[in-house]
């Protein structure tokens, strides 16, 4: 595995199964390959650019959510899980997953992180899903991609897309009270 990724992302070590582990990773490296960000940029642009000055970095919202949303799904599996069917793996690997389209839908310029061309016509849910279809992610991870964020909407949305929507929307929408 990439050693930057490695670095970004000691999740994965939560991914029990060793294809998607191993898959979801090389998302991740598909997306270095073709941005024009840097690893180590992600550890200091904001996370969103619907927030005025975000004061949280792109890695610690990303991980925040992916933690977040295993222990939301470890809950949901140990007082549901013999009415609900959920699967932890795919949780960990879409909440990983979730954003590495802001990869393709950032850049920046004069220090300032801003929204690129290719950003304004395609958001990252979709450049995500295409990287993660790309590099052969089962369609239940593509499906939490498409359906994070506002786009997800207009879906029926899974059980684990559900937990990570809410858990990147509980760590987004409080910065739009500051
Ligand atoms: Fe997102």
């Amino acid at each position: 595995m990439h050693d930057a990724v490695r670095r970004l992302w000691p999740e994965l070590d939560w991914i029990s199964n060793p294809t998607l582990r191993e898959k979801t990773a090389r998302v991740w490296e598909r997306a270095l390959e073709l941005s024009p960000l840097q690893p180590a940029d992600l550890d200091r642009i904001p996370f969103t650019l619907l927030v005025p000055h975000c004061p949280t970095t792109f890695m610690d919202h990303k991980r925040c959510v992916v933690h977040i949303a295993r222990k939301a799904a470890e809950s949901m599996k140990e007082f549901m899980g013999s009415a609900l069917k959920l699967d932890c793996d795919t949780v960990i690997a879409g909440a990983i997953l979730a954003d590495v389209g802001k990869l393709l839908e950032y850049e920046t310029a004069d220090g300032k992180t801003r929204q690129s061309k290719r950003g304004e016509l395609l958001r990252h849910p979709f450049t995500g899903v295409a990287l993660a279809m790309e590099c052969g992610l089962p369609d239940e991870v593509c499906h939490i991609i498409a359906t994070h964020a506002g786009e997800g909407d207009l879906v029926k949305r899974t059980t684990e897309a559900y937990i990570v929507h809410h858990a990147d929307f509980m760590a987004y929408l409080p910065f739009k009270n500051l």
